[in-house]
């Protein structure tokens, strides 16, 4: 065996042996990955492109990674699908854009950098060699009536058609007003007109949340009777990504009009998804969830970020935008233990002893209470040194995620921003008197599907082998669990 292949198998048994990373969560081989980009089925096949470097697990001249799938939940990994070119436009990194099929030829849209501009790359039948075009850069700066800073912002084309017309949407920001989308239309995806901004955001304003001073990896998606704009929340000040919004309104002679609006995700480390329509007419959304290990720990790791599970995203008649777990999922489901109406007490046995794991899925009704607070704690070590808890606040109608005892690890939030956010919130009520909590835990990652509609994510680094214990939590009262089910998760590598 040549050194070079020593190291790469010393790699991958090191990768295979982490025990935070995940079994049934996307993501490369190894190094580093955030946004996904270029979501598409193809010819019946879902392909996967993200950000991705190739030199280690940190951000850096960032390629296109791609991955494949037959059924959304086992992926083949490919050969990049975009490399930057030396002395090129794209030579500082090919970041985020999209995808589409132009009468059977794939077109890919993406944003070289620097300085930022708009290119194009045409692939093959099976999407895996790419061609950048000649007529890059399509799109050289932002209009000359916008004041996108210097240098500018202005990144991450999003492409759609209707009738004949090309439409593209690109994340930018106004200096001294906030984040915008501004639009662009193309008869033939190769000139671009600018049409006009489509949204914007003001950054002085705070309520109902607050858009930052930049907008990116924006997302149109059409319903039936209503319009969902997705975008990306930066404060360039701080140099930090904050969360994701979406407005619910309606698309309309080249404005958005917003009615409701929303975080799209609770939790500090999701950011930046992409939505694709399938074949089956349905939306399916993927985010980048990034680490919280410090940078020291994900460079020793040999990887960072890891892509959420598949989800469907619709909207109901509040103009709330909903998110399920992909149904493909319940194939991974492998062993089951279930429990039917449990009343738990404050000082009740842990009713949980006979099931335990660090790759679970848990579905809980909770369908009554006399409690201030109830909920469900895991990853837990026998002695109770670690664990997360879930805990809805009764009064409040919120949902506390609670981490301060997650890990042993002093250092295991360093990296990611508001990490000192130890105790999470958010506003949910129970509908029908219930509150379904819909799980998911892999490892490092966190998922909380609440009520069949809001998601919860986050990443927790428990330090012991035994932190794999559930236990029920009933906290100034009683509650009673309709029904638990808890199933133990297939790896899909
Ligand atoms: C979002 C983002 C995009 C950009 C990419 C670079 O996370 O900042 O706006 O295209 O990452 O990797």
């Amino acid at each position: 065996m040549t050194v070079g292949e020593e190291f790469v198998q010393e790699q991958r048994a090191k990768l295979a042996s982490d025990p935070h990373r995940p079994q049934y969560h996307f993501l490369p081989p190894a190094n580093w990955m955030n946004d996904p980009n270029g979501l598409i089925q193809w010819k019946g096949r879902y392909h996967l492109f993200y950000q991705y470097n190739p030199r280690g697990p940190f951000h850096g001249d960032i390629h296109w990674g791609h991955a494949v799938s037959d059924d959304l939940l086992h992926w083949q990994d490919l050969p990049a699908a975009l490399t930057p070119t030396a002395g090129g436009l794209d030579e500082g990194g090919c970041w985020s854009g999209c995808i589409v099929n132009n009468d059977g030829q794939p077109a890919l849209f993406y944003t070289a950098v620097h300085p930022q501009v708009v290119c194009m790359a045409t692939g093959d039948d099976e999407l895996v060699r790419w061609r950048k075009s000649e007529a890059n850069p399509l799109i050289e700066r932002p209009p000359a009536d916008i004041d996108a800073g210097d240098p500018w912002h202005f990144r991450d084309p999003y492409v759609w058609k209707e009738g004949d017309t090309w439409y593209m949407i690109i994340g930018t920001q106004v200096i001294g007003q906030g984040g915008a989308i501004l639009l662009y239309r193309s008869g033939d995806l190769l000139a671009w007109e600018y049409v006009g901004p489509l949204f914007a955001g003001d950054r002085y304003q705070r309520e109902p949340f607050w858009t930052a001073t930049m907008w990116e990896c924006p997302n149109l998606l059409r319903f039936e009777n209503r319009d969902v704009l997705i975008v990306s929340f930066q404060d360039l000040e701080a140099r930090k990504l904050l969360y994701t919004g979406y407005f619910t309104g309606a698309y309309q002679d080249h404005r958005f009009e917003s009615q409701a609006q929303g975080v799209l995700e609770y939790g500090a480390y999701s950011y930046a998804p992409q939505v694709m329509r399938d074949e089956g007419g349905r939306y399916l959304l993927f985010t980048w969830l990034w680490e919280g290990r410090s940078e020291e720990a994900q460079r020793a790791a040999g990887w960072a970020g890891v892509m959420s599970l598949p989800r469907v995203v619709s909207v109901d008649n509040q103009g709330r935008l909903c998110m399920t777990p992909a149904p493909e999922l319940r194939s991974l489901r492998d062993r089951n233990v279930a429990f039917h109406d449990l009343e738990v007490t404050p000082d009740g046995p842990p009713v949980l002893q006979d099931v335990q794991g660090d790759a679970l899925e848990i579905e809980a009704e909770f369908a009554g209470t006399t409690a201030t607070r109830f909920g469900l704690a895991f990853r837990r070590s026998p002695d109770g040194e670690e664990e997360t808890r879930l805990l809805y606040d009764v009064e409040q109608e919120t949902l506390w995620v609670d981490r301060r005892r997650a890990s042993a690890d002093p250092e295991a939030h360093r990296a990611a921003p508001d990490s000192h956010r130890q105790v999470e919130r958010m506003p949910v009520a129970c509908e029908d008197g219930k509150l379904r909590l819909h799980l998911f835990l892999d490892r490092s990652v966190v998922e909380v599907y609440v009520n069949e509609r809001a998601v919860f994510s986050t990443r927790i680094y428990p330090t012991r082998p035994d932190s794999t214990g559930l236990r029920l939590l009933s906290e100034g009262g009683e509650t009673r669990v309709g029904c638990l089910n808890v199933w133990h998760m297939e790896s899909i590598w």
